[in-house]
């Protein structure tokens, strides 16, 4: 999308919560009498982030880990020995719910202060059907702490726990039959399933499993793919409707036409390929030039890419996948609110929306992508209230 809709000297109108009026001000303010105002005073005003892709509930940490890879091993590798995923596993099932919760919530504060007001959260962290509803349970928590909006997603097909070492297929046996049944019967269940498709995590048959049932109870899908290795999830993910495809980064360019050609959004997270110091990112561009939509997000993770922040993934799409300002800001919002089925609720300023508002301390939208590391965003505003 190039066109973002900018409007110069622009107003809107806010009322319990949602977006009620949005125009030029004079002419709103001439319409809407308000009770109160706040004058953006020539700051750039936009809708909140929506980070559709994050694994912000966790236990512990890996720096250990990072000066390893920095040192020359391989994330995959560090994986197979273990680590990786699996050391996370093992301090968030040491964890209670609430101590997940008091450590989960400091990095849902840093989000919203930079400017994310809907944050999509997977499980899969636990691998046990316990550890697994624990997660699901620290995200419902959250959510009663934070302004901001949850999308949960079950992540238990994550990696294979150590315990099922040659199991493979026992333990995606207790995913489909035992945990996913589990997520399903909860008041309120999880909103999408993923799984991490790749050489090391999930074969392509195991992945169909767990979705084909994750569907069949009512789930939403998503799905981890090619993010080192290609083993045609993009073409998974079109043939069973997925919401999102996400990774991407060794996608073969025929599966990038056909997801380009579908409706399954996209979702690049070029803080990732960063985090690991790596040089091959999502060809946004040939996605974007042959009609896909895509969605950027953090992954925010022990692992791969511990960063809270949005406007850094806006200025490594600039420089990275050969994105505009404006693709990368429809990216981190309109694009990534339908990532996470919430296209009719966030992701822009428009009439019945949720009012998540974020208010700039710059002369113009250009500045996001064209400056980072430092945060661009003074006021936020989650559900019509300034926080
Ligand atoms: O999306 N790829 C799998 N999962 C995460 C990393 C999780 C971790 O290392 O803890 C990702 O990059
Ligand atoms: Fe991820």
């Amino acid at each position: 999308m190039r066109q973002l809709g900018l409007i110069p000297q622009g107003a809107v109108a806010i009322r319990k919560g949602r977006v009620v009026a949005v125009g030029p001000g004079e002419e709103l303010c001439e319409q809407v009498r308000a009770a109160e105002t706040l004058d953006a005073a020539g700051r750039l005003v936009m809708p909140g982030f929506v980070d559709p892709h994050t694994h912000v509930v966790w236990a512990g940490e890996r720096a250990d880990e990072f000066e390893m890879r920095v040192a020359g091993a391989g994330y995959m590798e560090i994986m197979a020995a273990g680590g990786g995923i699996m050391n996370t596993v093992r301090h968030t099932r040491a964890a209670s719910v609430d101590e997940l919760v008091a450590q989960s919530h400091p990095r849902l504060a840093r989000m919203l202060a930079h400017g994310t007001t809907t944050v999509e959260i997977k499980t899969g962290y636990g691998l046990t059907i316990a550890d697994e509803l624990k997660q699901l349970q620290a995200i419902r928590q959250l959510q009663a702490q934070t302004p901001a909006t949850l999308v949960a997603t079950f992540l238990g097909a994550h990696a294979v726990p150590t315990e099922y070492r040659g199991l493979e297929e026992k333990y995606v046996d207790l995913v489909v039959m035992d945990m996913l049944p589990a997520m399903a019967a909860q008041e309120e269940p999880p909103t999408f399933c993923d799984v991490f498709c790749e050489e090391g995590a999930f074969s392509l048959e195991q992945a169909r499993r767990v979705l084909e049932a994750a569907r069949a109870l009512g789930l939403g899908l998503k799905i981890h793919v090619d993010e080192f290795k290609a083993l045609g999830g993009a073409t998974l993910a079109v043939e069973l409707g997925a919401i999102s495809a996400d990774h991407l980064v060794c996608t073969p360019p025929a599966e990038i036409e056909l997801l380009a050609r579908s409706e399954t959004i996209a979702v690049a997270l070029p803080g990732t390929p960063f985090g690991l110091g790596h040089h091959d990112y999502t060809p946004a561009r040939a996605l974007i030039d042959q009609g896909g939509a895509v969605a950027l997000a953090t992954d925010c993770n022990p692992g791969t890419c511990w960063c809270e922040n949005m406007q850094f993934m806006i200025a490594l799409a600039c420089r990275t996948m050969g994105m505009t300002p404006a693709e990368a800001i429809s990216a981190a919002t309109i694009n990534a609110a339908y990532a996470v089925g919430q296209g009719d609720q966030v992701g822009s300023l428009e009439l019945g929306k949720r009012a998540d508002l974020i208010l700039l301390d710059v002369p113009s939208y250009q500045h996001l992508g064209y400056r980072f590391g430092t945060n661009l965003v003074g006021t936020v505003i989650a559900g019509g209230v300034a926080l």
